[in-house]
């Protein structure tokens, strides 16, 4: 018999298998999430997310450094906002005594390579828990905007590099972009949350926050799952508005989404591998039923071949270790 094409003569050896991967992920297209609280000497471990923290700003500190000695040092961060300054209008999300804003300040100034990326959106900092201005069981998208406009100005204020818009109001891409330009930041980065879905995915970060919504849900403002050209018409909003990256959110289930985006826009893609994601492999890595790192290293290599030039994750510091013990 006669068998012209012999594809496994390429997996044949380790080096050749090397040579001809097409996917490759290098630290610095990671970017690591951050849990803040206010306080100090503060690394307390997040019961439904195993080896992530809630850190006072003097540990994260320490623990970015350990991050960019790996080569990472792309940082997103998120507040954990005590119950006391929750309002119906996210206000303590702009007040100079916000201790966010400070960790903000603080990162850049110890880790001035280093990329700030914030976190646009009302829920930390709402009594009600949405992401948008909340009233009689409506979401108030434009009065929301105003709110949004003003975080991300106290935001780059702080000395933030990028923006990261995840409330999913409509117009907001364009609202924040002009409220930075007005004042003086016209060099600050947007990384929209273009198609963020309501997702059951993020039930840990929103124990890690305590920023479940308090009545209703977020169908009004997430998108639905089972949409997938809908994805297309936010991306069309977005580029238009002035977006500089395109996030989709979460990336496991929604890989297609990633490959649409990527073959319909030249904007760096960027996917958030979010809290349930990483979570789910952590519970069957402890009862023994996955390899922890073999699922870590395919569940990112198939997010960035599904098209993310850039990834959100949990594993960002487990990774880079995994980088520089075995690769580099
Ligand atoms: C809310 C926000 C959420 C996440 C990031 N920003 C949760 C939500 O929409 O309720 C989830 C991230 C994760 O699950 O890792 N603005």
């Amino acid at each position: 018999m006669q068998i012209t094409h012999r594809p496994r003569r390429n997996r044949r050896s380790e080096a050749v298998r090397q040579m001809v991967q097409e996917t490759r992920i290098h630290p610095s297209q990671l970017i690591n999430p951050f849990f803040l609280v206010d306080g100090q000497g503060i690394k307390q471990e997040i019961p439904s997310m195993p080896g992530v923290y809630r850190f006072s700003i003097d540990e994260a500190l320490k623990e970015a450094a350990a991050c960019e000695s790996l080569g990472l040092r792309n940082f997103i961060l998120f507040p954990a906002i005590a119950e006391a300054h929750k309002d119906a209008y996210a206000t303590w999300s702009y007040h100079p005594d916000c201790f966010y804003l400070k960790a903000i300040a603080a990162f850049k100034e110890a880790l001035p390579d280093c990329t700030v990326i914030t976190d646009v959106a009302m829920d930390p900092y709402s009594s009600d828990g949405h992401d948008g201005i909340y009233r009689d069981g409506i979401i108030l998208n434009d009065e929301t905007l105003a709110v949004l406009g003003k975080m991300a100005v106290a935001q780059a204020e702080a000395g933030a590099d990028i923006m990261g818009p995840s409330d999913m109001m409509d117009g907001r891409v364009g609202y924040i972009r002009e409220a930075l330009d007005k004042a003086g930041f016209p060099h600050v980065a947007i990384m929209s949350y273009t198609a963020k879905y309501a997702s059951c995915f993020y039930g840990p970060f929103r124990d890690a926050l305590d920023s479940a919504p308090k009545h209703g849900n977020k169908l009004t403002y997430q998108m639905h799952p089972a949409n997938r050209r809908e994805a297309l018409t936010e991306a069309e909003s977005d580029i238009y508005e002035g977006a500089d990256y395109l996030m989709v959110k979460p990336a496991l289930a929604y890989l297609d989404i990633i490959s649409d985006l990527k073959a319909n826009s030249n904007l760096p893609i960027v996917a958030y591998n979010v809290s349930g994601e990483y979570s789910m492999i952590k519970a069957s890595a402890e009862k023994g039923w996955v390899n922890e790192e073999a699922a870590m290293l395919e569940v990112l290599t198939a997010i960035r071949r599904a098209g993310a030039d850039i990834i959100i994750t949990y594993f960002a510091r487990k990774y880079a270790e995994f980088f520089k013990n075995t690769i580099q």
